[in-house]
């Protein structure tokens, strides 16, 4: 039987550098493996946390679904649907919270942040905090157990939230006997942290991402933008602690890849290694961002596609749904 992989991006902004190295390209490699059965979604619900204006989720979902289509998602191939139709996630979800303890949420990174943030500026501990952000981290179990997924691709980030939904995989079973996979995390240590503009990780909360589709001339801007430190033209220079060599990695073939190192040993001028950067992220990247303006333009191809994917994911989401509520008695 072949495994099954499974991941989701929410639609709080648009596909950057660090998206697309740290989760869509892994997760499109595993999809065309013959070992894999793929399914991948826009995890809007999660997304709502952040994004609160109606036309906003609908252009910022719609950006997602055209990035993975565009980047080559063969939806015949994978099961690619919208989280939002598929209402067997939302009722495993209360089903789940209810055999997790509160404690553990309090534990969840994102939570802590923006209490601990509270906490430092001397404002109320839960300020700002809704619900969704509290039980975020159950909604996302629902999404990965449901899918009885053996491999979830994530960027590092999310490392902690998957071992949440193996607890929370091990208190179900534990109440009502064996029944959710204990998932594994998929994390492509290489590449785990893409830097952004300023070196620190690349994030729409940081404000120092380069968009994927980013149109030529802005394209060369951004990265021209990148922080490089004050070395000479002519001095050797560490591959390994440059941004710009990160980034040209993941766009480049072995060879380049090789040759640039020798450059960065000779010495290669900052200038120099940007311009290479820009040529090999724009020549990857000149095809899918053809196919994304497409996309874009037609909203009605990627509902249809949505929509017969929601349709696919249920076929096997309901009836074990059905087979849950027998477990818990509802049934
Ligand atoms: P952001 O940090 O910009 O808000 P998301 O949290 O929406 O991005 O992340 C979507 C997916 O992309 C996740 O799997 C996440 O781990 C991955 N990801 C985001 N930023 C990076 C990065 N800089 N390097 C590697 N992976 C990343
Ligand atoms: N929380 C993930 C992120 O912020 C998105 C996500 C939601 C997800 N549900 C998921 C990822 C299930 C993997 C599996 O990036």
């Amino acid at each position: 039987m072949k495994q099954r992989v499974l991941t989701g991006i929410k639609p709080t902004g648009r596909i950057h550098l660090g998206n697309y190295v740290g989760a869509i390209k892994p997760a499109l490699k595993l999809a065309e493996s013959e070992e894999f059965q793929a399914s991948y979604f826009i995890a809007d619900y999660h997304g709502m946390t952040k994004v609160q204006d109606a036309e906003e989720m609908r252009n910022l979902t719609r950006g997602i679904a055209a990035a993975w289509l565009a980047l080559g998602l063969d939806p015949e191939k994978v099961t690619f649907y919208r989280q939002s139709d598929v209402p067997e996630i939302f009722e495993l979800t209360w089903i789940l919270s209810c055999v997790t303890p509160k404690g553990l949420m309090n534990r969840a990174h994102a939570y802590k942040a923006m209490t601990d943030g509270n906490k430092g500026a001397g404002q109320e501990v839960d300020h700002g905090v809704n619900m969704g952000v509290y039980t975020y981290p159950v909604l996302m179990a629902s999404d990965i157990l449901l899918f009885q997924a053996d491999k979830v691709p994530v960027g590092k980030d999310q490392l902690q939230h998957i071992e949440i939904a193996r607890d929370i995989a091990g208190y179900f079973n534990k109440q009502y006997g064996g029944t959710f996979k204990l998932p594994e995390h998929f994390i492509q240590e290489q590449s785990a942290v893409v830097p952004g503009l300023d070196g620190r990780k690349m994030s729409k909360s940081y404000n120092n991402t380069i968009p994927l589709f980013e149109e030529p001339a802005k394209l060369k801007k951004l990265i021209n933008k990148i922080k490089t430190d004050s070395s000479l033209p002519t001095d050797p220079k560490d591959h390994d602690q440059s941004v710009i060599f990160a980034l040209y990695r993941e766009f480049a073939s072995q060879e380049e890849v090789s040759v640039m190192k020798d450059r960065f040993r000779d010495g290669i001028s900052w200038g120099e290694a940007k311009a290479e950067l820009f040529h090999a992220i724009n020549g990857k990247m000149t095809g899918p961002r053809e196919r994304y303006m497409e996309l874009m333009g037609s909203p009605e191809k990627m509902e249809a596609i949505l929509a017969r994917g929601a349709q696919r994911a249920r076929e096997t989401t309901a009836p074990f749904l059905t087979e849950i509520k027998k477990k818990i008695g509802i049934l």
